[in-house]
């Protein structure tokens, strides 16, 4: 895992408390922390919760007690500030957003942040008519110019009793913006990818439906590690218990039908295509109206094939010829790269992820998988068993270096 280090501002808010969840996500993500605290912070949450979470003495003022301590102290913000990749700040309140916007420096934080020149996260939260404040957004304007990246605070109901704009996000999406804003690259830079992802529900009657185990968790990877690399991601899901990452377009569908107007309606504006959902290939063919009552000892259903959106895809991006790149999956049992290679071929796909679905803590749900690539060259890439998000990357290095080839032909 990649090791970041961040110095994490705590000012003081009712919501100082959710910076130990938060020092916690990022300690999830391979990020370590250096709490700062003000001195209104301390009056929410006492130091020792972060010392104790943090493994690492918290920084509670400019200036030491002891004549050593001082002289240590009037320049230890210039070392923090070397020392540290990014400072995320949460709770930004209104009074600190003010402070770094105007270059007050009267405590560590806000000397700190004139002195710090990488990547700065403002989580803000505050009363709802401070954040509406025309102060307040003259100073996230100005924050914003300078490049930092201020998050929008959520909706709902304040401490204060009233209710609007101003909680602070969760603590799990302040850690994967600050993880997202440190491991940005650009090698994805122009390209829209689109992901499929997830299953699709098929409804027997008005309460029950077909559907199958795929969880999402490897389509979402995908849409991840692709929004982190730089592309606009679209990523056309079906019915998952997974929030969608951050920066990616999530269009949520149900059934095989919604996802293939889905996919082609977004088609034309795709430079690449990546199809993982676990599609139903079946539907009931005359869905009742009202619920099936349990009368007979055995319900015979009808099903009709649903559209094959991995074969529409592949022969719309044959006939428009702008050099898009489709990826299709295969989920098998048996013969996987036969059924690979048959798929590939069949779909006029660019290439293929072959997925081994019989394989005990892989395939559907896990968090691991492993898989083999299969490319209309004749490759086939083995690529061990690893984290969904690790062969997410993998498979996105393969797909960039097929789509230069294939914008190099065209
Ligand atoms: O979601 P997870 O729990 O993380 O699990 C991941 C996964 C196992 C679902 C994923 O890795 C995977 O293998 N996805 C493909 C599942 C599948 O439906 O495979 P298939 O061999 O039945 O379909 C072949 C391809 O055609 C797939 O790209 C599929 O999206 C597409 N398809 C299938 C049927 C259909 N009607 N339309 C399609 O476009």
């Amino acid at each position: 895992m990649s090791s970041w280090r961040a110095v994490v501002g705590v000012g003081g808010g009712i919501a100082a408390y959710k910076a130990a969840e938060l020092v916690r996500e990022l300690a999830r993500r391979g990020i370590q922390s250096q709490v700062v605290m003000t001195a209104a912070a301390q009056e929410f949450v006492r130091p020792l919760t972060f010392a104790a979470l943090t493994g690492r003495k918290v920084i509670t003022s400019l200036f030491g007690s002891s004549p050593e301590e001082v002289l240590a102290s009037s320049v230890e913000h210039i070392g923090v500030a070397r020392e540290h990749d990014m400072l995320v700040v949460a709770p930004a309140t209104a009074d600190l957003l003010a402070k770094f916007a105007h270059g007050l420096a009267d405590d560590f934080l806000s000397t700190l942040y004139l002195a710090f020149d990488r990547k700065v996260l403002l989580a803000p939260s505050m009363n709802t008519v401070m954040w509406r404040n025309a102060a307040t957004q003259s100073n996230v304007a100005a924050l914003r110019a300078r490049g930092h990246v201020v998050m929008e605070p959520e909706e709902g109901e304040l401490a204060c009793g009233e209710s609007g704009s101003g909680r602070l996000p969760e603590p799990a999406r302040i850690a994967e913006e600050a993880h997202y804003q440190l491991a940005r690259r650009h090698d994805l830079d122009g390209e829209t990818v689109l992901v499929t992802a997830g299953p699709t529900r098929e409804p027997i009657d008005p309460v029950r439906f077909l559907s199958n185990r795929s969880s999402g968790k490897m389509g979402y990877a995908l849409a991840e590690a692709a929004a982190w690399r730089g592309a606009r991601v679209i990523l056309v899901s079906g019915p998952v218990e997974l929030a969608a990452p951050l920066h990616v377009e999530c269009v949520r569908v149900e059934t095989a039908r919604e996802m293939r107007d889905a996919v082609l309606a977004h088609l034309p504006e795709s430079t690449i295509v990546i199809k993982s959902a676990a599609v139903a290939d079946y539907h009931v063919a005359n869905v009742p109206a009202q619920k099936i009552k349990k009368t007979a000892t055995r319900l015979p259903l009808e099903l009709d094939p649903t559209p094959d959106i991995l074969a529409e895809a592949g022969a719309e991006i044959e006939r428009a010829g702008r050099g898009q790149l489709l990826i299709g999956f295969a989920a098998e049992t048996e013969n996987v790269v036969g059924e690979a290679k048959r798929k590939l071929k069949a779909k006029r796909c660019h290439m293929v992820v072959a997925n081994n679905v019989a394989a005990e803590g892989l395939g559907f749900e896990s968090d691991d998988n492993e898989v083999t690539l299969v490319t209309q060259a004749g490759e086939v890439i083995d690529l061990a068993r690893a984290k969904k998000r690790e062969l997410a990357d993998r498979i996105l290095d393969e797909a960039l270096r097929l789509r230069l080839e294939l914008y190099s032909r065209s």
